[in-house]
């Protein structure tokens, strides 16, 4: 059986202050309309968490941020802790974006150092991992993902509280999505490769979620894939009847 999934909305840099209450109202009217049977979160900015959290609060809609720091506290000018995260309201945070990793410079062991953080104060971690298009091309798709999978040393001790987003680099905000079975074989591999890092009881707990171009018009064929158990939405989470379409998206009967 499927896990529980789980459908993130990643606002990125996106919106402006006037057009954020709208947006998350939106959905949570659209979510409480309609019932949902799995998560669904809204990653916004670290400065619209609270205005966000108003609208989430009661409500089935939870709080994700984007980013986090790994030190606990201190004179790190312009980071956020996971402990200020907790307090806001945040329940999972996106770590290792491919945006953070090529644009920040984040490597795979800042990744591991802000996972550990996360257990720490309880957050659910959404860690992202994925290649290059020229690594896709040379077929080191596999060696790349398990890699950054390897290098994540806190994942040994992962309980169920963990998400890991394969998010195809050449797929994100370009349009080009992977299709179906080019996600389903590396969410396999994940599966497996996961599993032997923790231990075969954490392998039916974990949720490995799909992210790169995910839109109304090709969530139902990727939500049907047996070990794609939700999906991370950048632009598409921007626009309220999209994001609504993809979070009821169509389940396949007996899948
Ligand atoms: P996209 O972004 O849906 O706009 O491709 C996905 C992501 O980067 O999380």
């Amino acid at each position: 059986m499927k896990m529980r999934s789980i459908i993130v909305g990643n606002w990125k840099m996106n919106p402006t202050q006037k057009e954020v209450r709208p947006l998350a109202e939106g959905v949570a009217k659209g979510l409480s309309d309609q019932a949902t049977f799995h998560d669904v979160v809204i990653c916004p900015p670290f400065v619209f968490l609270s205005a966000v959290g108003e609208v989430c609060h009661g409500g089935t809609l939870q709080l994700g941020a984007q980013n986090v720091c790994s030190e606990p506290n201190g004179a790190y000018t312009g980071e956020i802790s996971t402990e200020m995260l907790v307090d806001a309201g945040c329940e999972y945070v996106i770590i290792g974006h491919s945006e953070r990793r090529q644009l920040m410079g984040e490597s795979n062991s800042d990744v591991n150092l802000k996972m550990a953080a996360c257990f720490k104060y309880g957050l659910c971690p959404i860690v992202c991992v994925g290649e290059t298009l020229s690594e896709r091309q040379d077929k080191k798709t596999l060696n790349v993902i398990r890699k950054q999978l390897q290098s994540l040393s806190g994942l040994k001790e992962c309980s169920s509280n963990c998400i890991v987003a394969y998010e195809p680099i050449w797929a994100i905000g370009t349009g080009t999505v992977a299709t179906p079975d080019q996600a389903q074989e590396v969410h396999h591999f994940i599966r497996s490769e996961w599993g032997s890092i923790t231990g075969s009881h954490a392998v039916k707990e974990m949720r490995i979620i799909y992210g790169g171009s995910v839109k109304p018009g090709n969530i139902d064929e990727i939500m049907e894939m047996r070990d794609i158990d939700g999906v991370l939405v950048g632009g598409a989470s921007l626009d309220v009847s999209d994001f609504l379409r993809i979070i009821h998206y169509k389940e396949k009967v007996n899948g």
